[in-house]
């Protein structure tokens, strides 16, 4: 007869990720196991307009999300009585796709009688590097940490304080840094999303051709601006002429691009590192999260700057900074031990702040 020991399985979560272009599908345990994970890419289907278009978004969710589901639990051998929860993003991001992936988690939390978990996107992305620590008791990656959010929404710099729990320090006055690439790009013309496109450009690039603005370089404060360094590059790019779209030009100018970003996120880390360990003394970490961290340029420009300031840093590895179903389902296990889950009324919210204290109170969302 099995005992009770050997029948026992950690808690798994169903996590569902349908905040912007990316549907994501993912099963994980509470070892940290992930079980499945898929992701469909509606890249192709943007792709003609340059950028995401929210109808056609919300409708290639309702396309492909329920059978992402149903094969994740095949993959993973879990039916939704194992289930310990069911976890998707209700905010920040596109209405009409968080609308698709909330009501789908509510109609199978609602009728397997399992707790809902309306996961904060950020939050998603905040929670990532407690997923992927290493099995050692020195791993552990405990609150307080430093955190830099850089995705294609957000630029940040905050304190994760514990689950739930941010302290805005700095965020950016006009663009995002993803948006800030994917303009780039675009200017470019090296297609959509512009983040992998500009990295491989500058790969072959001389960082030093252009002397593109840092804007906020060595001021005080916590807060970015990428605005001016997007003028300056196209500005640059129209005085060069058809010349700037092949290389080696192109390849300059994304190096050079590259390295004006790297220069301002290293001085605005470091400066708000300072602040961060003035009121945390114990705290050790910094972590790196969203899409953009999943640039290997800018990733070995913060481990010197880690290694500089005797900070530990951790960024998940590059498929789990862009958007995925796993850190839906990872976010959803760390509330649920903390008793966190959601009320089937949950709203979906295109505006939800990790600090609200820190931003305009945002609306009441929308009833899913
Ligand atoms: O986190 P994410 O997948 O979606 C949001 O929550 O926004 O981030 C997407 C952003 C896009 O702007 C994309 O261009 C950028 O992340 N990105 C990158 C790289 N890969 C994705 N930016 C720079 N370098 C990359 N390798
Ligand atoms: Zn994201």
């Amino acid at each position: 007869m099995a005992t009770e020991s050997s029948t026992h399985r950690p808690p798994v979560v169903l996590g569902i990720e349908t905040s912007c272009d990316e549907t994501g599908v993912a099963l994980v345990d509470a070892e940290r196991r992930v079980l499945a994970e898929l992701l469909h890419s509606q890249l192709e289907r943007h792709a003609p307009y340059g950028g995401v278009v929210p109808e056609i978004a919300a409708r290639a969710h309702v396309e492909i999300l329920d059978i992402l589901i149903e094969r994740a639990m095949r993959e993973a051998g879990v039916t939704f009585r194992d289930l310990a929860g069911v976890a998707a993003t209700a905010g920040p991001g596109l209405i009409g796709g968080l609308l698709v992936g909330l009501i789908t988690a509510k109609a199978i939390a609602a009728v397997h009688r399992l707790p809902l978990l309306a996961i904060n996107h950020l939050e998603a992305h905040a929670l990532t590097a407690r997923l992927v620590i290493g099995p050692g008791p020195e791993d552990r990656l405990d609150f307080p940490y430093l955190l830099l959010l850089v995705s294609g929404g957000h630029c940040q710099l905050l304190v994760a304080l514990g689950v739930g729990r941010y302290r805005r320090l700095g965020t950016t006055l006009d663009d995002a840094l993803g948006e800030a690439y994917d303009k780039a790009a675009k200017m470019l013309g090296l297609g959509f999303p512009g983040g992998p496109g500009v990295e491989r450009a500058a790969r072959a690039g001389d960082s030093t051709r252009f002397a593109l603005p840092r804007p906020m370089l060595g001021q005080p404060g916590c807060n970015f601006s990428f605005s001016g360094l997007k003028t300056a590059l196209r500005q640059t790019i129209e005085r060069l002429g058809p010349a700037a779209l092949e290389p080696p030009l192109l390849h300059d100018l994304c190096a050079s691009f590259q390295a004006a970003v790297a220069d301002v996120l290293l001085d605005r880390t470091r400066r708000t590192a300072a602040l961060f360990r003035a009121d945390y003394p114990d705290a050790t970490s910094l972590v790196v999260a969203g899409g953009v961290a999943a640039n290997a340029y800018l990733r070995a420009c913060l481990a010197k700057l880690a290694a500089e300031l005797d900070l530990r840093l951790l960024v998940p590895p590059p498929a789990l900074c862009t958007d995925n179903g796993v850190m839906v389902a990872w976010a959803g296990l760390e509330r649920l031990a903390l008793g966190l889950a959601d009320d089937l009324a949950a709203p979906a919210r295109a505006r939800w702040p990790l600090d609200p204290s820190a931003e305009p109170a945002p609306g009441a969302g929308i009833k899913a």
